[in-house]
């Protein structure tokens, strides 16, 4: 089972393969297309210690992130020579450098009023960091907590679930449309099998490989 101990495991023991040594190129690629206001905060569920906040809030941005592991976010900031105030709320552990906010804990304990005014969502590896049975909570917890008018980049793969068991989860495209189409019109912008950039996991059994890119455009 993926747990929250599962995750807080994997940072201890450095099990991080999903981290990317580099800005994820969707999200240069695309974000120009979602017009964000400079200045205006964008929410990263999920993030781990992503190169993406560091090149968002170069861009002018106000990040928000929410990650479980103080591992991640002490090791983000380390590795970015950022320095950071640490307080605490009830909730979080709140970290903020400069334009840059992390609140370490639960996702499942974000309100919305701890993201309004957020333009922007970016999801790369967060909805399918989750297991098939806790994404309709996922969903229904995101929604629940971003301002109605923001808009979504969202990053997800797919592939015979039978062959490996995940994390990461195969997230199909129907399962995206279905439960985010009340609050969003959806563009797939781009899908592409990638198995051949990922022989870690043609070697573990995958023999197909999609990654998805979606633009979420809000029409609550
Ligand atoms: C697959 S990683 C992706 C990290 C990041 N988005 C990236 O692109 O590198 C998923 C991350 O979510 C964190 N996580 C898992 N469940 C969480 C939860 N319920 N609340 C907050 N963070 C969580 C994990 O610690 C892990 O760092």
């Amino acid at each position: 089972m993926v747990d929250n101990q599962h995750w807080l495991d994997r940072w201890k023991e450095n099990r991080i393969g999903f981290h990317e040594p580099a800005v994820n190129q969707h999200l240069k690629t695309y974000l120009p297309q979602f017009a964000v206001p400079v200045g205006a905060p964008v929410f990263l569920p999920l993030c781990g210690k992503a190169l993406d906040i560091t090149w968002l809030a170069q861009q002018g941005y106000e990040v928000i992130g929410i990650e479980l592991s103080q591992l991640a976010i002490e090791s983000f900031f380390a590795e970015n020579s950022l320095d950071y105030e640490r307080v605490e709320s009830d909730r979080f552990a709140i970290y903020t450098s400069g334009n840059i906010r992390l609140l370490q804990g639960d996702f499942y304990d974000l309100r919305n009023d701890d993201l309004s005014a957020c333009h922007f969502v970016y999801d790369r590896a967060a909805l399918i960091a989750m297991e098939v049975t806790d994404r309709p909570r996922y969903y229904e917890h995101m929604l629940s907590i971003i301002p109605q008018a923001s808009n979504m980049l969202l990053i997800t793969l797919e592939y015979d679930q039978a062959e490996m068991l995940g994390p990461p989860f195969s997230v199909p495209t129907d399962e995206v449309i279905q439960n985010y189409q009340t609050a969003f019109s959806i563009d797939l912008l781009e899908a592409n099998d990638i198995i051949d950039e990922r022989p870690r996991w043609r070697k573990v059994g995958l023999t197909a490989l999609r990654e998805s890119v979606f633009r979420l455009e809000s029409c609550r």
